[in-house]
């Protein structure tokens, strides 16, 4: 049986004091039996202390970036080391942002997919279509292709330190979300591109999370279908009651 996740992705929001106080109300209003994994992602800045904060309850914390290269002249980034010296052994790679606005190219990608392994840290893996490729019918080939360059290199013992998450650009903080229809023909699309590299095991056992514009009030239809294990969280993992709702609609 595949996980079933639900990650929040804060981006580059919330203080120290602001982390503080909504990892709080989540620790308050966080369901007691939940089969859900429940993931947040702060800033680096806030990250060792959410660790200690969430240290007696079930929500994993996780980066949002790791630099690819061991240590050194690398001004102000972040190692992999750094962040499992500080208990953080997640990492999410490849975000749409990642990739248009700080020009993470697939290879940079793959590369930082190999460094988080090495580390033994668990990649959420992001991925997605532009509106102009789903206009020109060309999603599934760049979805494709994003699999290819930026994950397939890796071998098969590693897929379980992998979970995918699907996000058309399109659908990112724009409040326009993927149909249902449009979800799961997608994340079966990407199921069986999984099974036909790597097998039928592993394409069963890997979780694939949708991401873009969740919210309370579309979740439940989303996570309803049977590719869906769940959804990488932005804009509603900003507010406790928003994200534990989307949290229970698994
Ligand atoms: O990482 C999360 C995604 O970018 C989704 O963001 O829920 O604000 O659309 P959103």
């Amino acid at each position: 049986m595949r996980k079933k996740i639900v990650a929040g992705n804060w981006k580059m929001n919330k203080n120290a004091e602001q982390t503080e106080d909504l990892l709080n109300e989540l620790i308050e209003k966080m369901p007691t039996e939940t089969d859900v994994q429940v993931i947040v992602a702060p800033t680096f800045v806030n990250l060792a202390s959410a660790v200690d904060h969430l240290e007696f309850i079930n929500i994993d914390v996780a980066a949002q970036n790791v630099h690819q290269a061991e240590s050194g002249a690398f001004t102000g980034e972040i190692s992999a080391d750094m962040l499992k010296s500080v208990g953080v052994d997640i990492v999410i790679l490849g975000h749409s942002e990642r990739r248009a606005i700080f020009n993470e190219t697939d290879a940079l990608i793959a590369n930082k997919v190999s460094t988080a392994l090495e580390h033994d840290m668990t990649v959420i893996f992001c991925f997605g279509e532009e509106l102009k490729d789903r206009q020109s019918k060309n999603h599934f080939n760049v979805v494709e292709n994003q699999l290819r360059d930026g994950l397939f290199h890796i071998e098969a013992k590693d897929w379980a330190y992998i979970v995918l998450a699907y996000e058309p650009v399109w659908a990112i903080g724009t409040g326009e979300t993927a149909s249902p229809e449009q979800v799961q023909e997608m994340h079966e699309f990407i199921r069986e591109t999984v099974r036909k590299n790597f097998g039928a095991d592993i394409a069963d056992n890997v979780s694939i999370l949708y991401g873009g514009s969740v919210k309370p009030d579309n979740a439940k239809e989303i996570f309803s279908n049977p590719d869906v294990d769940g959804g990488l969280i932005g804009g509603a993992a900003l507010k406790s009651d928003d994200f534990i709702a989307i949290v229970n609609a698994i």
